[in-house]
């Protein structure tokens, strides 16, 4: 850590909490501030004049043997990167996206667990990238192709040669035939581009869809469906005038990297300020943000208003399925990556409208119908027990710094992970099967959203830290857990590093051997070395 980063933190010290230090306040950070006058005025477009699109279903193009037993014949499937032009809103032009099949967010994967698929992601994009390559990042080289593409199973236990290792890109006019053993509970994976060096701009050009895993244990819950579980995919974005999405550089020639990427508006299912008609019943929202840096704060109110009181809903499921219980709460904190399954009631407010927002921005609207709904679905006590892992059970522990480089004008160099760059010597290699604790030391201004490849796994506590206390006295933590939210206590598999924080997770390597990574979902920061390669050894 330089000397820049260490001032930087102390001074924020004073007066920053948890809550101000998350990036999520949409306005102070949107990219638009910097060049407004290029940049589309989207906080003035009508409100609520689009209805909510909902992403298509995968559907399978025949069968093939089964690359884990070839006597096994198993769903192919055969999905597409395209760009293709969209509208985002009634009043902005078409705007050009990349996406499966043609379409952001790409179709929904229906899968149940045990059964597993094949899918052939091709990459059928065009020679030329929407967005400024830059050729000085690790893996983005001038010597690589700037459209090069590889799909990861966000949340899956995939084995590592399906798993889209971000050095695995294809080209255009080439694809790779991924195997998904769906050996998992039922839980809201998403698939989106890792390309090394060029993840940020893929998936801000739009590629990333749902994958939802069903079982039994779901089934008898007997959840909303149907037409009454809604895909909620969260993204924001910058436009030009024209439409067309807008992307900062930096300005330093040769090099547009920038080390964040929020944008003005804030789009569900591909639309900005959608509304969506409901019955006054329970609905199953699937909620998930693949924005490439903002984190929410979401909550439901009743009036279009970031200041009206909240309404209350229950989260019961996380990144990696369902909580011990639901959990009634008025406010969801969701960074890059994360998930959350939430019961919505909307039976309270037949004949009104019920509006999604954050702290600071509106982002869609339900109009509920003043008919009369029938609804079988009764919210149970319990859902599937999340037992507690054991720390007694854990064979290693490790201290993993999130670090920030930056230049003499506090501008973000690069951001290490354990101050290790990605090309250089493995370090994580845990047995597999083995029970690890793993410890973040946030010394970034920044919450991160770390993601680790293949597992899930629990939080077991998040707790202030402080470097200089650290520097002279060496003790690590300064003062008592924070307390984690209910959906924090669900198993995930990306946690949010809170700046001046130790967040402790603890995960067993369940699944497969081999080769896998660890990053930041924080894309510009993942692209810029904030990503590391770990391995699972046999045991
Ligand atoms: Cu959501 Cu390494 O990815
Ligand atoms: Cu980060």
């Amino acid at each position: 850590m330089t000397l820049t980063t260490r001032r930087r933190f102390l001074q924020n010290m004073a007066w920053m909490t948890t809550a101000a230090a998350l990036p999520s306040e949409h306005a102070k950070h949107a990219t638009g501030a910097r060049d407004s006058a290029k940049l589309l005025e989207t906080s003035g477009l009508p409100r609520f004049v689009d209805p909510l699109p909902i992403p298509a279903l995968a559907k399978a193009a025949g069968l093939r043997p089964s690359p884990a037993d070839p006597s096994r014949q198993v769903p192919y499937y055969r999905v597409a990167m395209r760009q293709f032009q969209m509208k985002v809103h009634r009043d902005v032009p078409p705007t050009t996206f990349w996406g499966y099949d043609g379409s952001c967010p790409g179709p929904t994967f229906e899968a149940r667990k045990g059964k597993p698929i094949l899918v052939e992601w091709a990459n059928e994009l065009p020679q030329q990238h929407l967005f400024a390559v830059d050729h000085t990042l690790h893996g983005a080289e001038a010597d690589k192709p700037d459209v090069r593409s590889v799909v990861h199973l966000h949340g899956g236990r995939t084995p590592p040669e399906s798993d889209g290792y971000p050095e695995d890109w294809f080209v255009p006019g080439k694809s790779a035939t991924y195997f998904y053993p769906n050996q998992q509970d039922a839980a809201a994976l998403f698939y989106h581009d890792h390309a090394m060096g060029i993840t940020r701009l893929n998936a801000v050009a739009g590629l990333s869809g749902l994958f939802l895993i069903r079982d039994e244990f779901e089934d008898g819950l007997n959840l909303p469906k149907g037409a009454y579980e809604l895909p909620l995919i969260i993204f924001d974005r910058s436009f030009q005038p024209d439409g067309q999405i807008y992307y900062p550089v930096s300005g330093k020639t040769g090099a547009p990297w920038v080390s964040e990427y929020y944008g003005s508006a804030i789009l569900v299912n591909g639309k900005i300020f959608p509304f969506h008609e409901v019955e006054p019943r329970k609905y199953r929202l699937r909620l998930l943000n693949s924005s490439n840096g903002t984190f929410y704060k979401l909550s439901f109110s009743p009036e279009p208003s970031v200041l009206s009181p909240a309404i209350a809903f229950h989260q019961i499921g996380s990144e990696q399925g369902f909580l011990t219980a639901p959990a009634r709460m008025n406010l969801l904190i969701l960074g890059p990556g994360e998930r959350a399954d939430l019961i919505l009631d909307f039976s309270g407010h037949a004949g009104e409208e019920v509006y999604l927002r954050t702290n600071v921005a509106m982002v869609m609207q339900f109009r509920v119908s003043s008919k009369k709904a029938a609804d079988s679905f009764s919210l149970p006590a319990t859902l599937r027990p999340v037992p507690r892992i054991q720390e007694s059970g854990a064979v290693v522990s490790r201290q993993l710094t999130l670090a920030d480089y930056q230049n003499r004008l506090g501008r973000s160099n690069v951001m290490l992970l354990n101050g290790a760059h990605w090309n250089m010597p493995v370090t994580e290699k845990p047995v597999l099967n083995s029970t690890e604790i793993w410890s973040f030391l946030n010394l970034t201004d920044d919450s991160h959203p770390i993601h680790l490849h293949m597992v899930r796994f629990q939080i077991l506590d998040r707790r202030p830290f402080d470097l200089s206390v650290y520097q002279l006295t060496k003790k690590l933590f300064t003062g008592p857990a924070t307390e984690l939210s209910p959906g924090e206590l669900g198993w995930k598999d990306t946690v949010r590093v809170d700046p001046m924080t130790i967040t402790r997770i603890i995960v067993k390597f369940e699944g497969f051997a081999g080769k896998y990574v660890w990053h930041c979902h924080m894309l510009e920061h993942e692209d810029n070395e904030m990503m590391r390669p770990y391995v699972i050894t046999p045991a």
